[in-house]
């Protein structure tokens, strides 16, 4: 374990902004966390965890140690004939897991495929995609307390899961580092179509309902709608879908026609954010080497500004916007440091 003073942070983010560390550790097991926290603790330092960066905006330097989960492994807990539960390190790649569970027959994630980021990141915002949420094969996480080094589990329940959120944005925000989550997977095939793209896509490719086509149908759906980070510096979806009372998207439904509507099943409805930015005219505008990008406008990407107060102020006048034709500010998705 090596912890270098005053690091550059832009190889660490996927917004590829500039900002600095106080501090920078990348940690392989749970002793080398445990040592970078008392280490932590011994300068008065907080701690800031960080994964493959693809869900931060750094607007300023980041005075903490930030700690790089690279803790690596995926066993077996316990397994009968129709599932298995799996521990799986919070340094391990997203999508790898992904491939993975699949090559062994493990069903469940296809539809949460290519979304970037590693295992640990993933429960902090309950990642979703094409009709899925990762809640639904939670069993628990496994995390170390950055206070005291102590190790905690949280059952799927005690995680308080929903739309692009838990309690790791509430009240255990900041508290823990995750070094493990267990998920429970089926051994048999399991299709989640419910998606409407998604089932348009299989159906329109003449493809069956399988684990295989719908992995490969959410990787072409993704692959040609949403900017790769290696080449366009992003963060994935700037804003989160907003949920609001049905009433008031009943009416919004009248007077914007073709805004798209999701019911949800306590009775609000989602609507699209991506379909409100764009209604306001700001896919594909650039400015100040930041931009909205011209095939997703919910997606806002680095141009070549080093600034993330730069993609802040853009972010800022979009909201505004919005706000202004549908009577909503939209909440940024990605966690935002350094901003004053
Ligand atoms: P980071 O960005 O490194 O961290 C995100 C937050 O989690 C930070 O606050 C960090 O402190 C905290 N954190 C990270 N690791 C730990 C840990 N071990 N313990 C405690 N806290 C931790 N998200 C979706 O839900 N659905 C999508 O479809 C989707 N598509 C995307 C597409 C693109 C092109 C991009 C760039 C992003 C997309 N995202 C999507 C967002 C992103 O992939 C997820 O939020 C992912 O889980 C972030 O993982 P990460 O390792 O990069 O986390
Ligand atoms: N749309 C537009 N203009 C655009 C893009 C989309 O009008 O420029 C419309 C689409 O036609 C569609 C609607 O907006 O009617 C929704 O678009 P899409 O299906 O692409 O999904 P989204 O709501 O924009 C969400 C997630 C994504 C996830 C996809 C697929 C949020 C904030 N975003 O996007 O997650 O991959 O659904 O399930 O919930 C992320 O979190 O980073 C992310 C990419």
């Amino acid at each position: 374990m090596h912890i270098e003073r005053d690091v550059s942070l832009k190889p660490f983010n996927t917004l590829a902004l500039e900002a600095r560390a106080s501090a920078l550790v990348a940690v392989r097991n749970d002793d080398e966390l445990a040592q970078a926290l008392a280490w932590a603790r011994g300068q008065d330092m907080p701690v800031v965890p960080l994964g493959q960066g693809s869900n931060v905006v750094l607007a300023g330097d980041i005075e903490a140690l930030v700690v790089i989960q690279q803790e690596r492994g995926i066993s077996i807990v316990d397994e009968d004939d129709s599932s298995v539960r799996l521990r799986v390190c919070a340094g391990e790649n997203w999508h790898q897991l992904v491939c993975w569970a699949l090559a062994q027959g493990y069903h469940g994630l296809e539809n949460l495929a290519l979304i970037p980021g590693t295992v640990g990141a993933a429960p902090i915002q309950n990642i979703g995609a094409y009709g899925v949420e990762l809640d639904r094969f939670v069993v628990a996480v496994h995390a170390l307390t950055i206070a005291e080094g102590e190790p905690v589990t949280l059952a799927r329940a005690a995680c308080e899961f929903a739309y692009r959120d838990s309690i790791f944005k509430h009240q255990l925000k900041d508290i823990l580092v995750i070094t493990a989550v267990d998920f429970r997977l089926s051994k048999q095939p399991v299709a989640d179509t419910s998606y409407p793209a998604l089932a348009n896509y299989l159906s329109e490719h003449a493809l069956e309902q399988t684990p295989q086509a719908i992995f490969d149908a959410v990787v072409a759906l993704r692959s040609s709608r949403l900017p790769d980070p290696a080449t366009t510096p992003n963060a994935g979806s700037f804003f989160k879908n907003p949920i609001i009372a049905y009433e008031r998207s009943a009416y919004l439904g009248t007077r914007f026609p073709g805004i798209p509507r999701y019911p949800q099943a306590d009775g609000r409805a989602k609507l699209a954010a991506a379909w409100m930015i764009d209604h306001c005219g700001w896919k594909g505008v650039s400015r100040a080497g930041v931009g909205v990008h011209p095939a997703h406008a919910l997606v806002l990407v680095n141009q070549g500004s080093d600034s993330g107060a730069v993609l802040l102020a853009l972010a800022g006048d979009i909201q505004k916007s919005v706000a202004e034709t549908f009577g909503y500010v939209l909440e940024i998705e990605p966690r935002v440091y350094g901003a004053d």
